[in-house]
């Protein structure tokens, strides 16, 4: 693959790193990094070799502080910025992604960096992890779908109380939340999150994206149509092992 500006893409063992890499500006999400990232995702999903991807941050500081605010409000037009998203739905194409991703996150996760981590299956935090959406302070409300990953997480009263005060969460406060899975020591973070990919690698791959769509699909649906979408998934399955 194409070497990168804004994120580094590796592959080891069956195992996509995704790691967000603009530690000077603590891995702020700009133009740049969504067009590359846009890529990336299209890797993570399409290529046979990867069988779970880890998104993680680079430097000591943050996952991602955000939105780049050097590129706020100077983006095209909202009509070519929405013929874009149109031609190029990046969190559609995240959230549709049917293999397991996890987050690894730390120090600031803002904004996009809330998002993105949203759009993974399981989030881990190390401890020093602050959560925020600072979007409604600045006039704007989330553009990578946070409104509607949030609320399905956490629940709709402590998404609008994120949303809607600015106020920020520390790691503890984040798993009792159940916004992350687990917490543990930064120098932990990434052999926590191997170990978890490790394990997911060791099952059938197409049992375990079965299970995610079953999951996360099923979730959309009512109980019968989610019982349906089990059954017509399960009975593929057989089929294919
Ligand atoms: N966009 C662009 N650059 C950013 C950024 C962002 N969202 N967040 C941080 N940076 C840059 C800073 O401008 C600074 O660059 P510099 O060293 O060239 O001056 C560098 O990253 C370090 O940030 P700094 O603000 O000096 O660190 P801090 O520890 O004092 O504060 C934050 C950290 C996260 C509290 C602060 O940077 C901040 O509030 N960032 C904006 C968060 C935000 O509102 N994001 C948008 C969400 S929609």
């Amino acid at each position: 693959m194409a070497d990168f500006e804004t994120i580094i893409y590796e592959k080891r063992d069956g195992v996509a790193y995704v790691t967000l890499n603009r530690p000077q500006a603590l891995n702020a999400y700009n133009l740049r990094m969504r067009d590359e990232l846009y890529q990336v995702l299209g890797a993570v999903g399409d290529d046979p070799e990867v069988r779970v991807a880890i998104f993680k941050g680079a430097g000591e500081r943050a996952f991602c502080a955000g939105a780049d605010l050097t590129e706020f409000l100077t983006a095209p037009s909202p009509v070519i910025a929405r013929q874009v998203r149109w031609e190029r739905d990046i969190w559609g194409l995240f959230l549709g992604i049917t293999k397991p991703l996890i987050a690894a996150v730390h120090g600031y996760v803002l904004g996009d960096g809330i998002e993105i981590a949203l759009c993974c299956d399981l989030r881990l935090a190390s401890e020093d992890a602050q959560f925020g959406m600072p979007e409604p302070g600045l006039g704007i409300i989330p553009a990578a779908a946070g409104s509607q990953t949030l609320p399905r997480t956490v629940g709709s009263a402590k998404a609008l109380e994120i949303l809607l005060t600015g106020r920020w969460l520390g790691a503890d406060e984040a798993q009792r939340l159940k916004l992350v899975n687990q917490v543990v020591p930064r120098s932990k973070l990434l052999p926590a999150a191997e170990r978890l990919a490790s394990r997911i690698k060791a099952y059938h791959p197409v049992a375990v994206s079965y299970a995610k769509q079953a999951v996360t699909r099923g979730l959309e649906l009512s109980l019968e149509q989610g019982l349906e979408l089990e059954a017509r998934l399960g009975s593929r399955l057989l089929h294919c092992q």
